[in-house]
């Protein structure tokens, strides 16, 4: 199984571009099963999880064109051969399971596999399941499937989240787009990846309005055709990179980096003391090595608030920093599993049920650390950046699932970073 070996080498500088945004191209790709011409994406990130995507599109009996490496990938779901979405795919990778709704809405029926718990939570899927059945459809769960029927059509619903689900949001709009009527969702997700599926539906020719609200209109219209759409920059990648420069003490222009998708970090990182540019191709972000970082407190919420896909990250950057920080994770209820890896690399940590309390140290060491989820193994790797000599982060395939070459990025603004293993 692959590994990194990290050797600290000083702050990181120069330039990294950012790349489509994974949670977005995921939602997007599950869309062009509603589409009967050509959805065509550019941006589209080559990670694990979208290429499962794609091999789980295939099987449903979509054209995928998508050459290796390369971000334009062109979806045709002109004739849907299958609704079955089976238990291997989805396991592997959870958003498959957001193929539901699109099926439901374009053929009627779908068998779809539940995606079962993660590292991170139990992550149930009640919310989708009980939006869909307010549009109508009838769902019945047997022997770890999802089987949902709407034989005469999607009926539009008005809909109330009891908490704020992206997943859910997301996938009641997949479903709501072709429905006969209106849907409306209350206290719907903000996230920018619900802006960039709507804007993408709608080039398609839905009629989707209110998102980046908590509530969100759908007119439901009888078929979509296809678009060509520009995926929106990965903010968690880019959220990822900025703190690595500013553990560093570097100097980096995140390349395609939006400041409004970003405000809560960088709120955060300015009371840390360090300093965030905004400039026509995207953010700087610098800091003086000489000057500590500050400590800052964290609490994750849905977007606007802190996100809890920078949680990790954020808690490595407190680490380092000159005080006591308390970092709550309000999302999911199992994310502190990196807090026993960064305290192998010598970090103060102490968690207690869902607030871990960082007290900053001078500095970190190199250890053998093991990574337990995508952004858990990254708050590693920036940990890795600053620790005195080597570090080897295990396995490292949850990185694959979601950065698009972490290491040739980090290594061009000077980061030493090697790849071990099969496939080095
Ligand atoms: C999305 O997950 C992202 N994944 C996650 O990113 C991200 O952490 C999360 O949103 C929050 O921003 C993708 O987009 C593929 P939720 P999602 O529904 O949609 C509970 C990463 O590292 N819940 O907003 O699954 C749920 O258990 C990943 O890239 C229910 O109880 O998140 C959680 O506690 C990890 N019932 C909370 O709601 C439901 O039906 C919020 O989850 C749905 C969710």
């Amino acid at each position: 199984m692959d590994k990194l070996s990290i050797l600290a080498n000083g702050p990181l500088e120069g330039r990294i571009p950012i790349s489509g945004a994974k949670n977005s191209a995921l939602k997007l790709m599950a869309a062009s099963l509603l589409c009967e011409e050509p959805l065509v994406l550019t941006s589209t990130p080559n990670l694990a999880d979208t290429r499962f995507m794609e091999k789980l599109l295939q099987s449903l009996g979509v054209v995928v064109e998508w050459p290796k490496g390369e971000a334009l990938c062109r979806m045709h779901a002109e004739n849907i051969s299958s609704t079955i979405a089976p238990y291997d795919l989805v396991r592997k990778m959870r958003a498959t399971f957001n193929v539901l709704g699109p099926l439901l809405a374009r053929v009627g029926h779908a068998t779809v596999s539940l995606p079962g718990g993660c590292a991170i939570g139990a992550r149930p899927v009640d919310l989708h399941l009980k939006a869909f059945e307010a549009m109508g459809a009838d769902i019945v769960i047997e022997e770890g499937y999802v089987k949902a029927a709407a034989l005469r059509g999607l009926k539009g619903a008005h809909i109330v989240f009891p908490f704020v689900s992206v997943g859910a949001t997301e996938h009641a709009m997949l479903a709501a787009v072709l429905a006969d009527g209106e849907t409306i969702l209350e206290n719907a997700a903000c996230e920018p990846e619900i802006g960039d599926l709507a804007i993408c539906l709608n080039a398609c020719g839905a009629k989707v309005s209110g998102y980046g609200t908590p509530t969100i209109r759908i007119q439901g219209v009888a078929k979509l055709t296809g678009a060509r759409h520009d995926v929106i920059s990965d903010r968690i990648e880019a959220g990822t990179f900025a703190i690595a420069a500013a553990a560093t003490g570097g100097n980096v222009l995140l390349e395609g980096a939006r400041e409004e998708d970003l405000g809560a970090l960088i709120d955060c990182l300015l009371r840390a003391g360090v300093t965030v540019e905004v400039e026509p191709k995207g953010l700087r972000i610098k800091r003086d090595p000489s000057v500590p970082l500050k400590a800052v407190d964290v609490v994750t919420a849905p977007h606007p608030g802190f996100p809890t896909d920078l949680q990790a990250q954020f808690m490595a950057l407190m680490c380092i920093a000159d005080g006591t920080s308390t970092i709550r994770e309000n999302i999911f209820e199992n994310r502190f599993m990196h807090a026993p890896e960064l305290s192998r690399l010598g970090a103060n940590i102490q968690v207690r049920a869902n607030e871990a309390v960082v007290r900053g140290v001078s500095r970190l060491k190199g250890a053998q650390v093991m990574a337990t989820d995508l952004r858990a193994s990254v708050s590693l790797v920036i940990a890795a950046l600053v620790a005195e000599g080597e570090t080897v982060v295990n396995r490292i395939y949850h990185l694959d699932r979601g950065f698009e070459r972490l290491e040739e990025k980090l290594g061009r603004c000077g980061a030493k970073i090697t790849r071990q293993g099969d496939s080095a």
